[in-house]
């Protein structure tokens, strides 16, 4: 019951205005949130780069209408791939990236304009790209970009969401080689008329993609959190070489289990960081109830 309202509200800019205005829901949000600005994330990715985890960082930002604040937001992933440089953590690094922060939902080719930039600045220093799948109305158009920066950077990888029914057919063009692919189970809000809406459902269906994915000649990312589909996971990749598909959490999420995985398997830790939190504090919360008590109870115990 909960978890609808809570996604309802990740989208009500009211109550975006509601939940950042209060200084206590910092201390909730530094568990799922390397930091504001690029400094924070940096820290993060010290600490996660000593203990053998890879990484995919994430400026936050998403829906923008705004045409100079998506071209900051290219900026702002500009500014992170130097960095990463300066500091010897580019290097097999993966940058994850919205496009309806750059401008997707803006008249012409702004997002893809932008997302070019973007992989070539990567690519110039040994970093990747994966683009996020946000909620089922854009899933053509982030597809059809995919197949546009693939043409010149092939590494360009995509989420892929197991709650849409049309995933399967998605996957057909997805699995050949050097396709990477992202399979989480979907973090959004969606009618039944193109969604599961059952756990078990979701579920099913994200095993039959993976299945899929690890039968084909792709490099599957294997993104959740859940200990059923992790032992799955393990056993379809049986037959594979370790270095053909990796694990990947959200930061703050099973981190002792994220380093026992990186014993023996690839495991990437997905880094948010930036000051536009809200949207994707308000899916951390709605996927977990009890996260919900703990963030309540912050402004209780004072
Ligand atoms: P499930 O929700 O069943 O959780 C299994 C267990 O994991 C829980 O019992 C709990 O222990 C733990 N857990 C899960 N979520 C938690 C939380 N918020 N707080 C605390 N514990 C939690 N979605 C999307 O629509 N588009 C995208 O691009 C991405 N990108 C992405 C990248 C990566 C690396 C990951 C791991 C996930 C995403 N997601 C996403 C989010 C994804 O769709 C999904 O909402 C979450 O991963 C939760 O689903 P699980 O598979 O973890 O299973």
């Amino acid at each position: 019951m909960l978890s609808p309202l809570l996604l309802a509200a990740a989208r009500s800019r009211r109550m975006r205005g509601l939940v950042t205005s209060v200084p206590l829901t910092r201390g909730v949000v530094d568990r799922f949130v390397a930091g504001e600005d690029l400094g924070g994330a940096l820290h993060a990715v010290g600490e996660l780069d000593a203990a053998g985890l890879r990484v995919t960082l994430d400026h936050l930002g998403e829906d923008t209408r705004d045409r100079a604040q998506a071209t900051a937001t290219r900026d702002a992933y500009l500014e992170l791939f130097t960095a990463f440089a300066d500091h010897g953590y580019a290097n097999g690094a993966d940058a994850s990236v919205k496009l309806s922060a750059l401008g997707q939902a803006l008249p012409g080719d702004l997002a893809l304009d932008h997302a070019r930039e973007i992989c070539s600045a990567a690519g110039s220093v040994g970093m990747t790209v994966t683009l996020d799948m946000e909620d089922h109305t854009t899933v053509d158009s982030t597809l059809e970009i995919l197949g546009k920066l693939r043409v010149d950077f092939p590494w360009v990888g995509v989420a892929i969401q197991s709650m849409l029914r049309r995933t399967e057919g998605d996957l057909k063009d997805l699995v050949g080689e050097g396709s990477r692919v992202r399979l989480v189970k979907g973090a959004y809000a969606e009618p039944a008329s193109v969604a599961f809406q059952s756990k078990r459902d979701v579920d099913r269906a994200y095993v039959r993609a993976l299945r899929t994915l690890m039968n084909g000649d792709g490099y599957p990312m294997v993104g959740s959190h859940d200990p059923r589909i992790i032992e799955i996971a393990l056993s379809l990749a049986a037959g594979r070489s370790p270095s053909t598909y990796e694990f990947q959490m959200l930061y703050g999420i099973r981190t002792a289990e994220q380093r026992r995985l990186s014993e023996g398997h690839q495991m990437r830790v997905y880094v948010p960081y930036g000051a536009d939190w809200y949207g994707y504090f308000m899916r951390r919360l709605a996927e977990r109830p009890a996260n919900l008590v703990f963030f309540l109870r912050s402004f209780t115990s004072r």
